[in-house]
Formats: C-alpha cells, sequence, structure tokens
C-alpha cells in the first residue's frame, strides 16, 4: 500500500542566508509533508539544495568584493546548518556547484538540443558598454510594464511577482554601472514554450482544476491566456554551467534552466550514497512527486519545469505545487537587501532550544492563502497562550498527577462515562481529520486542530476535576487519569509533524512503545494500564517580555 514520494523544498539562492519567509513558506509546510508521510509509513525522499548560480551570486560577489565562490561557500554553509540546527528533515542537501549536476544539467542542454528541442534566435539584448557586460535577469533594473513597479529586474518584478523580459523594461538602466544600457546582437537558446501550451492546459487547467491551489491555478491561467514565447535558457556570463554545444562558447545556462535539475542530481547523489537506483524517483509514474516553493516560484515549477520534463520525455510530472503566499514581518516586506528580516541562524542563535516555537508560529500563522504577517507580539502571544498554556500545561498536568496519585504507573480504568467515550472517539478521529488536511496542504488547520486536541485534554481535566475525586471516588479518578492519559500519548504522536523536538520529548516522557503510531490511534489506546512513565519535564516555556523587546531593537537597529 505504501507509495513512494519524491517532495522537493525550492532551492535557495546562496547569496544570503535565509530568513522566516522562506521558512513559513517552503521549508516548514515541506517538513510537515515530509514527516507526516514518513510516520504514515510511506517512502520519502525530501530533497533540497543550493542554488548557487545565477546573477544574483555574481552581484553580491562583486559587491562583497569576493569571488562567487567564496559567496556560495560561505552562505552554504550558514544555510545548511540552520536547516540542520532547526530540524528540517532533508534526506539530502545537495549543491549546484557540484559535478553531479554541472553533468546532469548539460545532460538535460544536450539531449533537448539533440532532439531540436530548442530554436536559437539572435537579437539585441541590454548591453552595458562600460563593463563590456550583455545585461540580464537581475543586472538590469527598470520599471514593470505591466505594474510600473520602479525597481523591477531584467527577470521579475517583485512587486507583482510577474516573470519578464529583460528588454520589456520601461527605463532600464544597469545595475552594475548604473549606466543606460545599448543594445547588442547575440545568439541563445530558446525553450520554445509555445509548443507545449495545449500540453500545460490540459494537463493542469482541466487536470488539476479541483486539487491545485487556487492562487497557483490563477498564475497559469494568465500565463497561459497570454501566450507562451519561447524563452531563453542562455545567458552570455562565466559563472554557471558551460553550455555543452557547438556555438555555447563563453555563454553559460540560464539558472532557471539549472536550478531544478539540481533536484534530480541531489537525488543520484543521494542514491550513489544509499546504494539505490535513483531513477524511479523521477521516472516511475506510480511516484508521487510534489514541489513546495513560494509564490515567485510558479512559473517556473508549473510552466518551464514541466516542459523541459515533457522534453526530455521519461520523467513523471509533479501531482501537485503547493505554492504559498508570502509572509511579511511586522508589517512590512521582508528584505534581504534591507535587512529586513528575522534570519533563522540568527534566531537560533537567540533561541537556541525554541525551535518548536517558530515552527509553530509559522504554521499557524502561515500564508497558505494570502499574505501573511509575522510579528514578534504574536509570536510571544502564540507561545505564552497556546503552547504553554494549552499543550504545555495539559501535559504538565497530567505528568504531575500521574506521579501524584499512582507514582507514575498509568492505572487501569474502570467504567467509561459518555464523556470518556466521547474524548476518546475524538482522539481515533483525529489521526483521519488531521491527516487529511495536511494531504490537502492545508497545514494551518491541521495544527489547529492537533492544539484542538490539547484544549479538549485540558477541558476534560477541568470538568472531571479528579483532584475532589481522589479521596472519595478513586476508581473514577482512575478511568479520568486512564483517558486524560491517552489525549497526552495522542498529541505525542499527532504532533510530531509540527513539533519534531517536542514530541520527541514527549514520547520518552511518557515512554511511549514505537509501535504506537499515527494509524494504530485510530482503532487501539496508545497506553495500556500499568503502564510506567518515564521523569517529567517542561516542553514549553514563557517567553518573557524583554527577549521580545530585544528583537524588536534589534530589527531597527
Ligand atoms: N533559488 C530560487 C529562489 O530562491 C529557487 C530555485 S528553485 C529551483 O527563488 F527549482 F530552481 F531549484
Ligand atoms: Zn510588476
Amino acid at each position: 500500500m505504501s507509495k513512494r514520494h519524491t517532495i522537493t523544498a525550492a532551492l535557495p539562492y546562496t547569496n544570503g542566508p535565509i530568513h522566516i519567509g522562506h521558512m513559513a513558506g517552503v521549508y516548514v509546510p515541506a517538513d510537515i509533508y515530509a514527516r507526516y508521510l514518513r510516520i504514515k509509513g510511506e517512502e520519502v525522499l525530501f530533497i533540497c539544495g543550493s542554488d548557487e548560480h545565477g546573477v544574483a551570486i555574481s552581484m553580491k560577489a562583486k559587491k562583497d568584493g569576493i569571488t562567487p565562490k567564496e559567496v556560495i561557500d560561505k552562505y552554504h554553509n550558514i544555510i545548511d546548518k540552520a536547516f540542520n540546527d532547526f530540524g528540517i528533515s532533508f534526506d539530502y542537501y545537495g549543491r549546484t556547484s557540484s559535478k553531479v549536476h554541472h553533468e546532469t544539467a548539460q545532460e538535460f542542454f544536450k539531449a533537448i538540443h539533440d532532439k531540436d528541442g530548442f530554436e536559437t534566435q539572435t537579437t539585441e539584448q541590454l548591453y552595458d558598454a562600460k563593463e563590456d557586460q550583455f545585461l540580464a535577469d537581475r543586472y538590469v533594473v527598470g520599471t514593470c510594464p505591466k505594474c510600473q513597479h520602479p525597481e523591477a529586474y531584467g527577470d521579475q518584478c517583485e512587486s507583482c511577482g510577474s516573470s519578464l523580459n529583460a528588454n520589456d523594461l520601461i527605463n532600464p538602466k544597469s545595475a552594475i554601472s548604473g549606466e543606460t544600457p545599448s543594445l547588442k546582437t547575440t545568439t541563445h537558446w530558446y525553450l520554445p514554450l509555445d509548443r507545449y501550451e495545449a500540453f500545460l492546459r490540459s494537463w493542469i487547467l482541466e487536470g488539476h482544476q479541483k486539487d491545485w491551489k487556487p492562487n497557483v491555478l490563477g498564475q497559469v491561467k494568465s500565463w497561459l491566456d497570454d501566450g507562451l514565447k519561447p524563452r531563453a535558457v542562455t545567458r552570455d556570463l562565466s559563472w554557471g554551467i558551460p553550455v555543452p554545444v557547438d556555438g555555447g562558447e563563453n555563454k553559460v545556462l540560464y539558472v532557471w534552466f539549472d536550478a531544478p535539475i539540481g533536484y534530480i542530481s541531489a537525488t543520484k547523489e543521494w542514491a550513489a550514497k544509499e546504494g539505490k537506483d535513483w531513477a524511479p524517483y523521477w521516472q516511475d509514474e506510480n511516484t508521487e512527486l510534489v514541489h513546495f516553493i513560494g509564490k515567485d516560484n510558479i512559473v517556473f515549477h508549473c510552466i518551464i519545469f514541466p516542459a523541459v520534463l515533457k522534453a526530455m520525455g521519461s520523467y513523471i510530472l509533479p501531482k501537485n505545487v503547493p505554492a504559498n503566499e508570502f509572509l511579511n514581518l511586522e508589517g512590512q516586506k521582508l528584505s534581504t537587501s534591507k535587512n529586513w528580516a528575522v534570519w533563522l541562524h540568527e534566531y537560533l542563535e537567540d533561541f537556541p532550544d525554541k525551535q518548536d516555537v517558530l515552527r509553530y508560529v509559522l504554521t499557524a500563522n502561515a500564508p497558505e492563502t494570502k499574505d501573511n504577517d509575522f510579528t514578534w507580539h504574536d509570536f510571544q502571544t502564540r507561545n505564552n497562550s497556546e503552547l504553554v498554556a494549552i499543550f504545555g500545561n495539559f501535559i504538565n498536568r497530567v505528568m504531575v498527577l500521574m506521579k501524584k496519585y499512582y507514582e507514575s504507573v498509568v492505572p487501569e480504568p474502570n467504567e467509561y462515562s459518555s464523556v470518556d467515550t466521547e474524548t476518546l472517539e475524538t482522539l481515533a478521529a483525529a489521526p483521519l481529520k488531521i491527516g487529511q488536511l495536511i494531504e490537502q496542504y492545508k497545514f494551518r488547520a491541521a495544527c489547529q486542530e492537533m492544539i484542538q486536541l490539547a484544549r479538549l485534554g485540558n477541558k476534560y481535566l477541568a470538568d472531571e476535576e479528579p483532584w475532589k475525586l481522589i479521596k472519595t471516588n478513586p476508581e473514577r479518578v482512575a478511568t479520568i487519569m486512564h483517558t486524560a492519559m491517552q489525549i497526552a500519548a495522542g498529541l505525542a504522536v499527532l504532533s510530531e509533524p509540527f513539533l519534531p523536538h517536542t514530541a520527541k520529548k514527549l514520547r520518552d516522557m511518557l515512554q511511549l512503545d514505537k509501535a504506537v503510531c499515527w494509524d494504530s490511534l485510530k482503532n487501539e489506546i496508545p497506553v495500556k494500564g500499568n503502564h510506567t512513565l518515564g521523569n517529567a519535564s517542561l516542553l514549553f516555556e514563557k517567553i518573557e517580555d524583554d527577549a521580545i523587546a530585544a528583537q524588536l531593537e534589534k530589527l531597527t537597529s
């Protein structure tokens, strides 16, 4: 029954560290999905890596007066470490500067080239005479022809999210010298996207009308309705993967041609390390491929990369591309260049054991259907009044009472009341309910259901008041505590995708048997009478005002 899943998370550019916007939009949801499927016993390959080519990298090198290689090494290490310390459970984290990736991307280019899958065009392109450099992508800025934003890049407008052609910018300026560029002739290879229009329309707009997110379908539709044009997949640059065919001298592959192939090269590297075959993860129709991305990546994952895969022939297409909207910070757009961000590696320095708090806040407030705002105040409130006051408080009460009444040995239940039965039924229904939400990429709602269970546990104890009955009706208290114990154990299992560090701690505290899992909760209580619990410790602690003030101070300083 178990299926194979290839799960990808957008490869971050190594021109800077990653921040909470990336985490909320891509890596936390992808990690929830991957962890959930693993717990369900599915075969999962969760892939990511560093995106190390492109103008963003060379610009950063120029700005910092170091080589592109120094830039990518620096940020690759920072990002890789931050993901690790945060607990994102990639099976493999690759790099697009690797040998395997260069070879794989070149193989793709050559294969499509050899089947006449490209067109060449000789056109006039923007050229910075002062720097002797063609200007494409981020090397040129100007006014967006679609929304009039004055600082659009040659490849994309970050204001309206449109993907652009440098030549369409109004009032273009070189991002290197600030000069107004001239035009110069050059020849490039183009992927004729127009040949894929009918296929994309029927595959996505007809085939996935019901199961893809409306924001994704909307962007795809608008692209297709505008009419697809051939798109250059090579550039006149020195930093990148050399174009492996005649006439390709001094040219490299366009970063958006090579980067998604990085998912495949990372799979190859992982498979070689594990002694496995990489191919089924990308070529077997029974594999479910899902790409986690932010909304600015939609066109690349829903139009361009699928066209490349289709051109190659033997590859599967994604089952879904659950792109998220953006997260803002304290009411303003996150910005790497303006340093308006909460950097993941800095968060981990300031809150080294609070990975799950950030995961929780980013999930509870995830930008799933619209842009959302992260505020430090909300972070504090969600920690103090949800994680501490609901989840932590419930577990703590159960542990304390168990110790006090039963020396931490779970009592056998006596006769169940209707409230007990209902409570146990709610628990038994939770795995399916939460699981279905996760399978529909509704991580916010899924996480709410999980916390709802802790709320239910608190209410159950508050209503049943075992502390008032312990002298007069110990039989009833045994049943109450036995029942409350099941909710606590259920939480240890069901919180795992969302709060993996907490779940692990809780499992240890409860000494839960390995056999207790997502699916076993549906038809079997997780903890039997006579089971001995481990030592209690606090799962969450209150975050005080001064810690929040310090973060706000750091932002504006
Ligand atoms: N580096 C890109 C970004 O940060 C994402 C690349 S995703 C990939 O927007 F598919 F190309 F790898
Ligand atoms: Zn725009």
